[in-house]
């Protein structure tokens, strides 16, 4: 039931309209870099999909769209250190503009390993866009061109986030009491 997951929610951090607030605006910003490009969304799954659905339709040019998935986390709420790819894009990314959309920028470790990887396919460009970020995490050197809003450093959960494959279906984001994952 939604009250078992509300239980564990301390507080929320953007409701359901300042979420809708932020992805329009980057949305409107996106329409505007990429009006001569040749657009392609890349999302990070699995967090990234209900921020995805979002802002592709936030995006007023004409565009592709392509998952990958790797994994780093586990169940425990900091980074392994280790990234694997789970599922490789099906597109051949020669010649596109990617746009990597990812639901939280952390260490910066996932995003790192991804940009290398997709770099080396010889795309037209590849920049970043993450819902949240969490400079005070980070480990590598690494900033999105595109950020919804910036976090302090707490375990958020909700639109697509997750902890242990829970709570990625609350309609906002919220930060998980520590109790949860401290049990
Ligand atoms: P990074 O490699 O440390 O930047 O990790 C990024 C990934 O860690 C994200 O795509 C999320 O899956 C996960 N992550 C980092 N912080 C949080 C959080 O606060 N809540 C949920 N997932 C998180
Ligand atoms: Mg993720």
């Amino acid at each position: 039931m939604l009250n078992d997951m509300l239980n564990d929610i301390d507080r929320v951090l953007l409701s359901k309209e300042e979420l809708d607030e932020t992805v329009k605006n980057l949305g409107r910003q996106i329409t505007e870099d990429y009006k001569e490009r040749n657009l392609l969304l890349v999302s990070v799954l699995k967090g990234s999909v209900v921020f995805m659905a979002d802002l592709m339709r936030a995006i007023d040019i004409p565009c592709r769209i392509d998952f990958m998935s790797v994994s780093s986390y586990g169940s425990g709420t900091k980074t392994s250190g280790t990234v694997r790819i789970l599922k490789d894009l099906d597109i051949d990314i020669e010649g596109y503009d990617i746009l990597i959309v990812e639901d939280i920028l952390d260490s910066g470790k996932t995003l790192s390993y991804i940009s290398e990887i997709l770099l080396a396919r010889n795309p037209k460009s590849i920049r970043i866009c993450t819902l949240l970020d969490k400079p005070d995490r980070r480990q590598v050197d690494l900033t999105a061109e595109y950020t919804g809003m910036t976090i302090p450093d707490e375990f958020v959960v909700g639109y697509g986030l997750d902890y242990a494959e829970k709570y990625r279906n609350l309609p906002f984001v919220g930060v998980l009491k520590p109790a949860v994952y401290e049990k």
